[in-house]
């Protein structure tokens, strides 16, 4: 048997009792011809492995570059040096794959994250993205153990759909029509029947109506999935490629929705501190780094472990979509005229400025938003009493703005059949949807939490395409 190795997260957790071990890594460093520094990815620290002098073999040391692979089998000693409990003196060392440190683009110093974008197919071997990715995986992890505790059953939307859930028509083709003499009508367009599926496709925006489909079905569902977005936005949070978690819940109103979706956010934020506390400290130090550099007013006020124990102990603010533009509107920032987008008053949709006013400066705190003007959003929600406005929530976060989007649906036939006519949203398109507010209907909602977004509040970067392995944006899609 080839692996039969201890990773070396739990060699360290060990007492240095003397045992013979055997592990593989990469070399990060390797000093003095003697200690390399051993770095599997189960952890960001180096497990130190002593190579003792005159015990191996000079053609053998050349080989110990940076980022060479090896396996090494030797004996676990208390180390004497600082910041380390135990060390592995060497018995055999085997070079597992060469690693031209010539030809090798990460040095062992600090790289920018533009640098290491460019080099994404090895960032994974930074501490900083090592810290990320580990953090990511528990975050996952933690969104399947709080929705299957709950009984929630993990339903998998397609991907490939014929409908823009959200209307916004930022979608991605899928076709297989050839671009050279594409079949037409014989009005000009283009004639979709000659297509793969027989119609005009596209990858989904949310699988959020299948999902209504499971709700109204199992009770609760919730979706995990990838999400494409056509949208030209290059911002720090958009990306055209993103994954969004939606769960879908059978009677629950609004209020229940809200009480879920935080809930859900404070569970994982607490998984992620009990579990991840090694990456979160090494992430909350880098943060704290950088924003040194920052003058004193673009700093956080709180570091990164106290922002996230502060969202565990406080509740998120909740008030209305129309309370939010009233104090908009009065703060000394509108009336300096400091917004990029002044806030003109109801019925105005709220730029990510003003998201971040209300967060960051004026609460301080998560922010629920609810009932927004139904004509801002999408057809499904669900219509309050005042004919205006519409059952919506999104949560804002400090740092971020936007990272849930939501609402209670419009479960009332004829209400919704309304409604997507004066839209002009087709009936016929979306018949399976409007069938489950014909048999049985309830009254339901959800909420789709953006999982990049949410990476980047939990572990402080700044840039959605640092949480994310392989970013896709308008003009990028390497790897
Ligand atoms: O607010 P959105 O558009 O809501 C929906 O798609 C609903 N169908 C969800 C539901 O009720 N089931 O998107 C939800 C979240 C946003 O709040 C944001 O966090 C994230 O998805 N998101 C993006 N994340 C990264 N890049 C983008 N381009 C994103 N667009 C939305
Ligand atoms: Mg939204």
């Amino acid at each position: 048997m080839f692996n039969k190795r201890i990773k070396i997260k739990e060699l360290l957790q060990q007492e240095p009792a003397e045992q013979q071990v055997t592990v593989m890594g990469w070399v990060r460093t390797f000093r003095n011809n003697q200690f390399i520094a051993l770095n599997d990815g189960s952890t960001n620290t180096n497990l130190q492995v002593v190579a003792t002098l005159g015990m191996f073999d000079e053609s053998l040391l050349k080989r110990i570059t940076t980022s060479a692979s090896l396996k090494i089998t030797g004996t676990v000693v208390p180390s004497v040096g600082k910041g380390q409990k135990l060390e592995v003196k060497a018995d055999t060392i085997e070079i597992l794959g060469d690693s031209d440190a010539e030809a090798y683009p990460l040095q062992p110093k600090k790289h920018s994250l533009e640098f290491l974008r460019e080099k994404a197919h090895l960032r994974f071997r930074t501490n900083t993205f090592g810290a990320v990715f580990r953090v990511r995986h528990a975050l996952a992890f933690a969104v399947h153990r709080f929705f299957n505790d709950k009984g929630f059953v993990y339903l998998h939307t397609p991907i490939v759909t014929a409908s823009d859930a959200e209307g916004a028509g930022e979608m991605f083709r899928v076709t297989t029509l050839p671009f050279e003499n594409t079949p037409r009508n014989e009005d000009g367009s283009v004639n979709f029947k000659e297509d793969f599926f027989g119609k005009s496709t596209n990858l989904t925006v949310s699988g959020q109506l299948e999902g209504e489909l499971g709700a109204t079905a199992f009770g609760e569902i919730y979706t995990f999935g990838p999400t494409f977005r056509a949208e030209n936005s290059n911002t720090a949070r958009h990306l055209a490629e993103f994954w969004m978690i939606e769960p879908e819940m059978a009677f629950y109103d609004l209020e229940d929705n809200a009480n879920l979706a935080e809930e859900f956010i404070k569970y994982i934020i607490r998984y992620v501190l009990e579990n991840n506390r090694e990456d979160l400290d090494f992430l909350a130090q880098r943060l704290a780094d950088e924003e040194k550099q920052l003058p004193q007013d673009k700093r956080s006020e709180m570091g990164l472990i106290e922002k996230l124990e502060f969202v565990l102990n406080n509740d998120f603010q909740r008030l209305s979509y129309t309370e939010a533009i009233d104090i908009l509107k009065e703060s000394n920032h509108n009336k300096k005229k400091k917004f990029q987008y002044p806030v003109t008053g109801w019925g105005m949709d709220l730029q990510s400025e003003h998201e971040r006013y209300l967060v960051e400066k004026h609460f301080k705190k998560p922010v629920i938003l609810m009932n927004y003007p139904a004509s801002i959003k999408a057809f499904y929600m669900r219509i309050n009493e005042d004919g205006k406005t519409v059952a919506a929530m999104d949560i804002l976060a400090p740092g971020i703005g936007e990272i849930v989007g939501g609402s209670q649906r419009e479960e009332r036939l004829d209400v919704l059949l309304e409604k997507m006519e004066k839209m002009g949203i087709p009936e016929e398109e979306l018949w399976w949807y409007l069938d489950t507010r014909r048999f049985g209907t309830v009254p339901h909602s959800g909420f789709g939490l953006g999982f990049e977004r949410m990476i980047q509040f939990v572990t402080g970067m700044s840039n959605i395409r640092d949480v994310i392995a392989f970013p896709r944006t308008p003009k990028s899609a390497e790897f």
